[in-house]
């Protein structure tokens, strides 16, 4: 086989169909249990399913997978060949078989020397010059060496991008910034002008480098937002003084170019690079000067910690395989819809939207690499907001809604601020996923109802209202502390995880059709909104556009008429 070999030639359907068979019936014969319950049932399970790895704990214990549910579901890795896809992803296989890329993102945080290829041809020789010119600019930066056209020292840094070339950048900025940061950084992302305007505001151009971020370098939003940057350049420094200030990243060299980028501030990843797995590229410029590059370093080496634990621990102890064999559970066994995720670290508040395109822009598919449906769900919907905020809004539907939603929480062992505090944030999250877990049964709280001189109407109305289900599965990730590398760790885990699940559901993880369709129309929309004739739409669609569409001859985009 051939690196450019199709990554689905991996096992005979029928040992995965009867995988697959093995594990509902392990679902099935689970109903009824409750995860408070297992404890009791099952001697052997919290060292089952607790692992460590690259420096991070997780509990999966809290799940309301079972003994033989963990054995069907490991079962089925094997026959989807797990451990096969792993290898061939390592190895640079086209893994991204309907763009007939290679996905290495791993070779952008493995050690100098690592000798990773890209469909057979070495691509670490590049990676490690890349990361060495990075390392250059960001420490001429901070040191002032490299100024800005006037002889001022830099103090701002504006990063422009969007999805893949924003999240994970500003993920990694919010979680490590410095309080007393000597740089300040700044993103701009969405087209809506207000963004560039809040990016913008109050800096000098003489001491703003801006870093524009786009792995194809066409999208509409970046493009819009670099030019507004850089004709404020322009204002103040001139055309000539603009080019000190601005450097690219990109998958599309050709086009920085044409942008006006000096090919020496031009820095390159290549097309085995997906945009949602770009942070560990040069795509993480900017947080590499206003970080420094030795934490951007540690973040990379965290990360690689985790790709060798992936690579090399058996599945039943691997935990991004057994993450996503949780999934797996929790999705195709017992039919659930959503997962949150919570983070018991306000540093870690903009780890929900990281993951949020990490895992619905990878698996939010719903047929195989071969074009055939897929016969499982897919990835669930992914939403979350920093602990303890999220349980003052949207927990209660946790603790008593419909739905059951599993929840990730994310606790660090070392915290910050003020003595006392970490211990109640600590104590919050473990408490949270004990609650959700045993939950609160009728009968205690009629009888507490009754101890109060409560009339049995009045209980009768009440008690089912203040019960609590209970069974709502938690897993639990503990960090050090939040820093460089636990979560390098932890969004390499994460990646993994979402790798495995393609894998079980076989789908392409690595592609994301599903957002053209909406740029594609959104420019025949615009060119009708400046004036362009009309084209064939449905009636709302028609009117919606005919009440913001522009006179003739005038600029769109002004509020509507009544
Ligand atoms: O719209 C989706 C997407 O293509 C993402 O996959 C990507 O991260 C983002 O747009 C930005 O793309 P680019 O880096 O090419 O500007």
């Amino acid at each position: 086989m051939t690196p450019t070999d199709s990554p689905t030639a991996h096992s005979t359907p029928e040992p995965l169909d009867a995988a697959w068979a093995a594990f509902d019936r392990a679902v099935e014969q689970a109903s009824g249990l409750s995860i408070a319950g297992l404890f009791q049932a099952e001697p052997e399970r919290l060292q089952r399913l607790r692992v460590d790895a690259a420096g991070l704990h997780l509990d999966l214990s809290k799940q309301a997978l079972t003994a033989e549910g963990l054995d069907a579901a490991l079962a089925l890795a094997r026959a989807a060949d797990v451990e096969g896809a792993r290898g061939r992803l390592f190895e640079g296989f086209a893994m991204n078989s309907s763009e007939d890329r290679a996905v290495l993102h791993p070779a952008l945080r493995a050690a100098t020397g690592a000798g990773f290829a890209a469909k057979g041809e070495p691509v670490s020789g590049e990676v490690e010059l890349t990361r060495a010119r990075m390392k250059v600019l960001a420490d001429a930066i901070r040191s002032g060496e490299v100024r800005g056209a006037t002889g001022e020292r830099f103090r701002a840094i504006v990063h422009i991008g969007i999805g893949g070339s924003d999240l994970g950048p500003r993920l990694l900025w919010d979680a490590l910034r410095p309080l007393d940061a000597p740089f300040e950084l700044r993103f701009a992302a969405n087209v809506d002008g207000a963004d560039m305007l809040a990016a913008l505001h109050g800096l000098d151009a003489d001491t703003t480098f801006v870093v524009i971020v786009s792995k194809t370098f066409t999208t509409l939003e970046t493009l819009a937002n670099a030019h507004v940057a850089r004709a404020w350049l322009v204002q103040s420094l001139g055309e000539a003084g603009a080019g000190a200030h601005l450097a690219a990243v990109s998958a599309a060299p050709g086009k920085t170019e044409s942008f006006g980028i000096a090919p020496d501030r031009v820095f390159a990843f290549a097309d085995w690079v997906g945009g949602r797995f770009s942070i560990w590229s040069a795509v993480g410029l900017s947080c590499a000067i206003a970080l420094g590059f030795e934490t951007f370093h540690a973040f990379l080496d965290g990360a690689a910690a985790m790709d060798e634990h992936f690579t090399y621990a058996p599945l039943e102890r691997n935990a991004p395989v057994l993450m996503a064999l949780a999934e797996v559970w929790n999705r195709n066994g017992l039919g659930r819809p959503m997962r949150a995720v919570v983070p018991y670290a306000r540093r870690l508040a903009l780890l929900p939207a990281f993951l949020q395109q990490l895992e619905m822009e990878s698996n939010g598919k719903r047929v195989t690499r071969e074009g055939s449906r897929v016969l499982r769900a897919t990835a669930p919907t992914v939403f979350g907001d920093a602990g303890t905020n999220g349980q003052h809004a949207f927990f209660q539907l946790l603790h008593q809604g419909t739905d059951v939603i599993p929840v990730d929480l994310v606790l660090a062992a070392e915290g910050d601020g003020t003595a006392g505090m970490h211990a109640k944030l600590l104590a919050n999250g473990i408490a949270q996923a004990e609650a959700l877990m045993i939950g609160r049964p009728e009968a205690d709280v009629r009888a507490e109802l009754e101890a109060q001189g409560k009339d049995p109407a009045e209980i009768d109305a009440l008690a089912p209202q203040r019960t609590f289900p209970g069974g709502r599965p938690t897993t639990t990730i503990v960090v050090p502390r939040v820093d460089a590398a636990s979560l390098g760790a932890m969004l390499a885990l994460y990646e993994h995880k979402v790798f495995v699940e393609g894998v079980l559901w076989g789908i392409n993880s690595f592609d994301q059709w599903g957002v053209e369709l909406g740029k594609t129309l959104a420019m025949r929309v615009l060119d009708e909104l400046e004036g362009g004739e009309a084209g064939p739409h449905d009636l709302s669609t028609a009117a919606l556009i005919a009440r913001f569409r522009a006179p003739t001859g005038q600029a769109s985009g002004v509020s509507p008429g009544s």
